[in-house]
């Protein structure tokens, strides 16, 4: 039996998605057990492109089943939308292959409208994807206010949470914004439950439907969202997402004790990239014809979910050391390798210098993370395209030194490199 998470060690987008397309060979089911539609994982195969958001990407592939689990915070507009898109390119989704969590929490439009009011109001915009992913989490930590999907099936009992619930989000969102959009409590109680009927066959006990699955010896795969130096509580606090995005979540969001992981695979980018706002040490600002730039265009870096260009920097082995430790990683998959040829000298950040001290330990708050200068180690670049590459020993020789020291600064062996989207791109280091 396998349990396996593929989690990401960065900021998001360390291309998690092909690492789990990877995988699914060996594996049943795929899991989601945090965030919600703010992810954007890739897939790219046989010439397509596949991008998806709440419905995890394992479900691409024809013999896996896929879960959205507890932790997850869903959108039924999203779960729709998504579900439609995948089966208009020919992948077959439905009730037999998708199992979503009764206990997963609902995203409603007010939760939209309450992450705007908060972005512009707070004077400390996070810079969120505006997927109202904080607020619904908000409410379920909050209690009082969050509703449940298998609140879904019961209409009544719906309907008597959102006449209690909406009045009173309107009269803050007034208070807040005299013209903040204000929401109608039967009006929204009779959308969802149109979303109710069509949802029904999806709806199960996910934790109980996950132990059956163990007892059965079948294979887990853990598809994380987001990155770990995002997550809520070991992440850049307060420029993070509302959920523990590295594998601290996988219990709390799926109800799988962390004892029954056998393999855990840190997915990184040869170099960082960050959306949105918060401290990043190793960030390339040296304008239009900078390195940050020519990484940018070379690595198509803007956000799946909102288009936003993606910040770009250096690789940071003291923030991924962090992250890999926090993990519990077995081993790391270095990705975009392909990108930084365009770079003709490579900087790793080893250490920070805080008040002209030297330190390896990364620090968990923002503010102290804004007074840290990153300590680069200078590497000599390659200057050859490696998409075609296929083995590490045709690599050029800097490059795969590049590899070496990111091994050896992190503390983990590496043991996939990929140099390109497509899964055909991708090294296996033996
Ligand atoms: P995720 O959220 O972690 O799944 O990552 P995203 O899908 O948001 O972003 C990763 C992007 O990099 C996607 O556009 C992938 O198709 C692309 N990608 C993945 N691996 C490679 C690679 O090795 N080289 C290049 N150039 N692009 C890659
Ligand atoms: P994947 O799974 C990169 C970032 C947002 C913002 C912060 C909070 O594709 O790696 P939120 O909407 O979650 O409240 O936003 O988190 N963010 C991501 N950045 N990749 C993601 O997901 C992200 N999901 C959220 O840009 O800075
Ligand atoms: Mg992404």
């Amino acid at each position: 039996m396998a349990c396996t998470c593929v989690v990401g060690l960065q900021w998001g987008d360390e291309a998690k998605g092909k690492i789990v397309d990877l995988l699914t060979q060996s594996h049943d089911y795929v899991v989601r057990y945090n965030g919600g539609a703010n992810a954007g994982h890739t897939v790219v195969k046989n010439g397509k492109t596949y991008k998806l958001s709440l419905l995890p990407t394992g479900i691409l592939c024809d013999h896996m089943k896929a879960v959205i689990a507890n932790g997850v915070v869903v959108n039924p507009v999203k779960f729709f939308d998504e579900i439609k898109s995948l089966q208009e390119a020919g992948i077959p989704i439905g009730p037999h292959n998708l199992f979503l969590s009764n206990h997963a929490h609902l995203i409603f439009p007010y939760h939209i409208e309450e992450e705007t009011l908060g972005e512009e109001g707070s004077g400390k915009a996070i810079g969120t994807t505006g997927r109202g992913i904080g607020p619904c989490y908000q409410d379920k930590v909050g209690r009082t206010s969050g509703i449940r999907v298998g609140e879904l099936l019961e209409p009544k009992y719906l309907r008597e949470r959102l006449r209690t619930i909406v009045p009173r989000k309107n009269i803050i969102f007034k208070a807040l914004k005299p013209d903040a959009k204000q929401f109608d409590a039967d009006a929204l109680c009779d959308e969802y439950l149109v979303f109710a009927e069509k949802m029904k066959p999806y709806i199960t006990n996910t934790t109980h439907l996950l132990h059956r699955v163990l007892a059965e010896g079948k294979n887990i795969l853990f598809e994380a969202a987001q990155g770990s130096l995002l997550d809520v509580d070991h992440g850049t606090y307060p420029f993070v997402t509302s959920s523990n995005s590295s594998t601290t979540g996988i219990w709390s969001g799926s109800g799988v004790p962390a004892r029954n992981l056998n393999r855990i695979l840190g997915v990184v980018k040869a170099y960082t990239t960050r959306v949105g706002r918060g401290p990043f040490p190793t960030e390339l600002d040296d304008g239009p014809q900078g390195i940050g730039e020519r990484i940018r265009k070379t690595g198509n870096e803007y956000g799946t979910v909102t288009g936003r260009p993606r910040r770009c920097g250096w690789f940071d082995a003291v923030a991924v050391r962090h992250t890999a430790m926090l993990g519990g990683v077995d081993e790391l998959t270095l990705m975009l390798l392909d990108v930084l040829s365009v770079v003709d000298e490579l900087k790793i950040c080893v250490a920070y210098e805080v008040d002209g001290r030297r330190t390896t330990e990364f620090p968990g708050d923002a503010f102290l993370l804004e007074q840290c200068k990153p300590v680069y180690e200078t590497m000599p670049g390659w200057k050859t395209d490696l998409t075609g590459v296929r083995q590490m020993a045709d690599l050029p020789a800097a490059a795969r030194a590049y590899v070496a020291r990111i091994s050896e600064l992190v503390g983990k062996p590496v043991s996939i490199v990929s140099v390109g989207p497509d899964r055909v791109q991708t090294i296996a280091v033996s």
